[in-house]
């Protein structure tokens, strides 16, 4: 998710737009808000939703090349052409802040309805994110490069073995660009930009991936690595939406930091069953061709997408990684609240299905829904929901996914 100024956002020619950073304190940093625009998911409001059993128009229609329908919850939706399990699972970038009990209603909530993997970043979080009652947890760097605090890596300690005890694995990104354009300790150090070209912050973040993934020790589990950690961990990525925020060209120079950035991790971790991640990008840039090369140490490319058009693009992009042996998720995606979020929920989720890619959804949380700007949340049993627990039981039983990722998912 991107998170900036709206007075920025104007001024950007993207189609990311975004929400307002929170004010950081205790040496936290600002997350939160988000919000890529979509260009249905903003179309105006309908004026009835359906309810989450409705057979959605289209929904017996059989998608090229397959014969066999998934079930999404009541919904029915085309299956894909693969034929290996399916998965889904979700994000919450402070879910490691929160108190314990909210921590178990996410998790409780997410393995009642079959979901394998949660998404989470090592960042910093100041208290209250999303109208939730999260502890303030000040960045691994929050008092300087190279000065680690570990209780973030603490903290998601705790998380990884409570997510464990109830057979969901970890995501977790080394590091977020929200932060860092808003000038955390590594923005006011290296600017920004900097961070991705400055030779010296490429070996302070060098650095604190290894430190992250060697040096600290869950004491939770006999003291190990991250790094050893594979039954807990699914996989690990560099930053969250490495340079979003910059110019186009900027990024067009620059996707080799992705590959320079996951090979620190892969230098550190041994075991290929925790597998490395790209970060995402803006829906379709998402999937660079560097990435899918043999020499990039990327495993899964991560698809962050809320333009609701996975299935004009992503048929392509999966016959890519498929001949490169590489594999895609789609680690964020959204509806908006209003807009007719329940219909657009179930359309988004039986194209997701019909393609055969797992997803995660942004996001799920454990208070009422404050209805901030970039409004993508769920609350764990409140509404909406129950459509994406049923599509996460139908994707248990599905067989119709495009890749393996029995490897990572392994307990
Ligand atoms: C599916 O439809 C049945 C009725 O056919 C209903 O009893 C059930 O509650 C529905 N399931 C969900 C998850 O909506
Ligand atoms: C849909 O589910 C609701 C309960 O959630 C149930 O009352 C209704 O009968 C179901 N509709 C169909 C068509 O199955
Ligand atoms: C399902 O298929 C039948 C026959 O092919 C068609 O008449 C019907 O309109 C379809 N239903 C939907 C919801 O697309
Ligand atoms: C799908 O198509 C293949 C090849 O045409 C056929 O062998 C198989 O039986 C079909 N499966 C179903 C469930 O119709
Ligand atoms: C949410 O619903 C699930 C399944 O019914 C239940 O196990 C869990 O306790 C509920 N969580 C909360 C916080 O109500
Ligand atoms: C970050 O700091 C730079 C100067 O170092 C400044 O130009 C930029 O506006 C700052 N950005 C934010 C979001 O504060
Ligand atoms: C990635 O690393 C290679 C080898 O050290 C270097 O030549 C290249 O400039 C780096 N790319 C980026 C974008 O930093
Ligand atoms: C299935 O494969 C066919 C050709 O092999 C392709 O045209 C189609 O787009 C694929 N369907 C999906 C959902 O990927």
């Amino acid at each position: 998710m991107q998170v900036i100024f709206l007075s920025v956002a104007l001024l950007l020619s993207t189609s990311i737009s975004q929400g307002a950073p929170l004010a950081s304190s205790g040496g936290s940093v600002p997350s939160a808000g988000d919000k890529p625009t979509t260009s249905t998911a903003s179309s105006p409001h309908a004026s009835g939703v359906i309810s989450s059993n409705t057979t959605a128009p289209g929904s017996n229609t059989t998608a090229p090349g397959g014969n066999t329908t998934a079930s999404i919850g009541n919904l029915t939706a085309p299956a894909g052409n693969g034929s290996t399990s399916m998965w889904v699972g979700g994000n919450n970038y402070y879910a490691y802040a929160l108190p314990a009990q909210e921590r178990y209603a996410l998790l409780d909530g997410m393995k009642a309805s079959g979901m394998k993997v949660l998404r989470t970043w090592v960042s910093g979080a100041a208290a209250g994110q999303k109208g939730s009652d999260n502890i303030d947890v000040p960045d691994l760097e929050a008092n300087g490069i190279g000065r680690y605090d570990d209780t973030i890596l603490t903290a998601i300690d705790q998380l990884m073995v409570d997510a464990h005890d109830r057979g969901i694995k970890l995501l977790i990104g080394m590091y977020d660009q929200n932060v860092l354009k808003a000038n955390d300790t590594y923005g006011k150090t290296y600017t920004p930009q900097g961070f991705y070209t400055n030779p010296a912050a490429m070996t302070a973040f060098s650095n604190r991936i290894k430190y992250i993934l060697t040096t600290h020790q869950n004491k939770l589990v006999g003291n190990q690595p991250w790094s050893a950690l594979s039954s807990y961990i699914f996989g690990l990525e560099a930053q969250n939406e490495p340079m979003i925020f910059l110019p186009q060209s900027f990024q067009e120079q620059n996707w080799g930091w992705i590959c320079n950035a996951s090979q620190m991790i892969r230098s550190n971790v041994a075991d290929k069953n925790i597998v490395i991640l790209s970060g995402g990008n803006d829906a379709k840039e998402s999937v660079q061709p560097l990435f899918l090369e043999s020499s990039c140490p990327v495993d899964v490319v991560s698809i962050h997408d809320y333009d609701s058009d996975f299935s004009t693009w992503m048929p392509d992009a999966i016959t890519q990684a498929k001949t490169a042996g590489k594999r895609l998720l789609v680690e964020e995606w959204g509806s908006l609240v209003g807009s007719d979020r329940e219909t657009q929920l179930a359309s988004n989720i039986k194209a997701l299905a019909s393609i055969g890619v797992p997803w995660l959804y942004w996001e799920y949380i454990t208070n009422k829904d404050p209805g901030q700007s970039d409004d993508f949340e769920i609350e764990v049993n409140g509404t909406d929901w129950s459509v994406v627990a049923n599509a996460a039981a139908a994707a248990s039983t599905a067989t119709n996914g495009v890749f393996d990722f029995s490897d990572a998912l392994a307990l």
